[in-house]
């Protein structure tokens, strides 16, 4: 069995596996917010240059990595790596489980790395462009799942 360090990703996925339409998350619900920031606080959050682009800012109480090819590239308030692995290696200097909150190209790369999904399930039928790559779920125990105050939302943690 292959021993993995602590690696976090956070997702919410529709029942069709999507995640994203036009570069922004394919529906609004306050309850998924607010568990984001509570299962994120604190730690090292690493994005995809696209999905720094939709949150628009750094956010607050974490420390903000994210991921670029573009040489150069400055962000106020992020730190940018030119590959996921050298972004992980900073944020683990600092966090034992840093946190990959997106988008769907990040959480491809990062799937093998990962140990731990927070994962929300979002029980409706989407439009959407981007996805959450297909994954095998028999290596993942759901250890938890409870559902949201939100009708059709379901809020799940998965472990390996
Ligand atoms: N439902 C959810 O929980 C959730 C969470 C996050 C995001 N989303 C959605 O997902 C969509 C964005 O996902 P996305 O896959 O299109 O974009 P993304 O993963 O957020 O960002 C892609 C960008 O990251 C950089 N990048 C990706 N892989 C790289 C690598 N191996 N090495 C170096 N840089 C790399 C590149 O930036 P450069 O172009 O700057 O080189 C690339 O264009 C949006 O719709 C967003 O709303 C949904």
């Amino acid at each position: 069995m292959t021993e993995r360090a602590p690696l976090a990703m956070v997702v919410a996925i529709g029942d069709n596996g999507a995640i994203g339409k036009d570069g922004k998350v394919p529906w609004r619900i306050p309850e998924d917010l607010k568990h984001f920031k509570n299962v994120t606080m604190g730690h090292a959050i690493v994005m995809g240059r696209k999905t720094w682009d939709e949150v628009g800012r750094p956010l607050p109480g974490r420390r903000n990595l994210v991921v670029s090819r573009q040489p150069g590239l400055v962000l106020a308030g992020a730190e940018v790596f030119p590959t996921l692995d050298a972004a992980i290696a900073a944020a683990r200097t600092t966090d034992a489980e840093p946190h990959v909150i997106g988008g769907s190209t990040i959480y491809e790369a990062a799937m093998p790395l990962a140990t731990r999904i927070h994962l929300t399930e979002v029980h409706r039928k989407v439009e959407a462009d981007t996805f959450f790559p297909p994954f095998d779920r028999s290596v993942w125990r759901e250890v938890e799942r409870r559902p949201a105050e939100t009708e059709g939302v379901e809020f799940v943690t998965l472990e390996r």
